[in-house]
């Protein structure tokens, strides 16, 4: 049966990266390892690694999409957070079977052979849960 291994990540919309690593680098200490643009999701998002968990803070690049109109509504604020799984596909369709909204009909294909998907926050007490398999 599919399990849930770890908390990957968890992410953090922001308008301002550098305004924002004032606190989670500077003044919690957490180290930055990297500022990453990703065209595909038009954002960029800088890593904050913890244990064996992440800190992604995510930036909107454009004004167009639904993260920066999120932010637009909403503010800076907790976005969703991570959880890898061993099996994506075997969680995939135990959730579809249980009645669990997601946000695609399949898992899909992400930077670097990650497959993930995303939980739609109605079936998860109001939070955007994704999931990912990482590859071997
Ligand atoms: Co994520």
């Amino acid at each position: 049966m599919a399990k849930v291994k770890r908390i990957d990540h968890v992410a953090i919309l922001v308008d301002d990266l550098e305004k924002h690593l004032s606190f989670w680098r500077d003044a919690l200490g957490l180290e930055m390892t990297q500022i990453v643009d990703v065209p595909a999701e038009k954002s960029a998002v800088a890593f904050l690694p913890v244990g064996g968990s992440e800190i992604e803070l995510v930036k909107p690049t454009t004004d167009d999409s639904g993260l920066a109109r999120q932010l637009e509504k909403r503010g800076p604020g907790m976005h969703h957070i991570c959880l890898e799984v061993d099996d994506i596909d075997g969680m995939f369709a135990r959730l579809k079977e249980k009645g669990i909204q997601l946000l695609s009909d399949a898992p899909k294909m992400g930077v670097g052979g990650r497959k993930y998907a995303f939980i739609h926050p109605k079936s998860a007490n109001g939070v955007l849960v994704e999931l990912y398999e990482l590859p071997q």
